[in-house]
């Protein structure tokens, strides 16, 4: 039956509003937790959904790896510079770009992937990406919150021997999640007009909201009373990113089967 305010059953109001609209303009990272367990039915929910997230030529180039286990995450916490948050979420998630299953399509016809490229190394980490954000998204749907973490990628021979990972697969970054302790400040976000473009890119909107967002930021971190200095996020990531970060990464990822070339 055709719903009383049209086939698609929007108002007004919910053409521009909806569940997952709010969700995403609330998320904020999440890295304390609640003594509050999830459940294996709800992280099933939550990569069920996930997996539906679209995927590079249908590749599904990746796979997750659910981990519970305190003395694995105590070791992966440590892989990631001692980050607490992750031997304290109740579930950790680790996102694999994974070739595996491509190589097998090419054993078929007697070859290997030993010459895979650039393009094969982005699909793979796209697509692991992809559904770690849809289970994020979709964990928060369900009021279970976390944060990602990059520091996977801190030594991924560390991590891989963690999780028993085969070659051609390494670990994108994982994720906790849990039930919040609390809800931090959102952390403020550039102005959309230098990041969202119309048409055509507008180099100098797009660095003309540096200066007022190092303010903003500024602001947002005196606010948290969280030491920063007067242009924020500028110092922060000339101070972070001005020695090439995780310079051994292509050597490690080489070393794992990925040829990035
Ligand atoms: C791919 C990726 C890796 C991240 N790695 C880490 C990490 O290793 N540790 C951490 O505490 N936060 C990590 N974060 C969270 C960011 O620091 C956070 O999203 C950012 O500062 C913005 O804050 P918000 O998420 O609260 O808005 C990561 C986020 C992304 C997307």
């Amino acid at each position: 039956m055709t719903p009383p305010d049209g086939p698609t059953g929007q108002t007004e109001e919910t053409l521009t509003d909806s569940e997952t609209i709010r969700v995403l303009g609330a998320r904020r990272s999440i890295r304390d937790f609640a003594d509050r367990d999830v459940t294996d039915e709800q992280v099933t929910a939550i990569l069920e959904a996930a997996r539906r997230a679209p995927t590079s030529g249908n590749l599904q180039a990746y796979s997750v790896i659910v981990v519970r286990d305190p003395e694995t995450k105590a070791k992966l916490a440590k892989i990631a510079g001692g980050q607490k948050h992750i031997e304290t979420c109740p579930v950790y998630l680790a996102f694999v770009a994974d070739l595996t299953r491509i190589e097998t399509a090419f054993q078929r016809n007697g070859r290997d992937l030993d010459d895979n490229n650039l393009e094969m190394g982005l699909m793979a980490s796209i697509d692991a990406s992809l559904v770690g954000m849809a289970a994020y998204v979709a964990a928060d749907s369900l009021g279970i919150q976390g944060v990602m973490i990059g520091a996977m990628r801190n030594d991924p021979e560390a991590v891989a021997e963690v999780l028993g990972l085969a070659q051609r697969t390494y670990v994108v970054f994982g994720l906790c999640l849990g039930y919040p302790a609390g809800q931090p400040k959102q952390k403020p976000r550039m102005p959309a007009e230098g990041v969202i473009h119309y048409e055509r890119y507008d180099a100098a909107k797009a660095v003309g909201i540096v200066s007022p967002y190092n303010a903003q930021l500024k602001a947002h971190y005196d606010d948290i009373n969280k030491p920063t200095d007067d242009d924020s996020w500028s110092a922060d990531v000339d101070k972070k990113y001005a020695e090439r970060p995780r310079d051994h990464l292509r050597a490690a990822l080489k070393g794992r089967g990925f040829d990035f070339r």
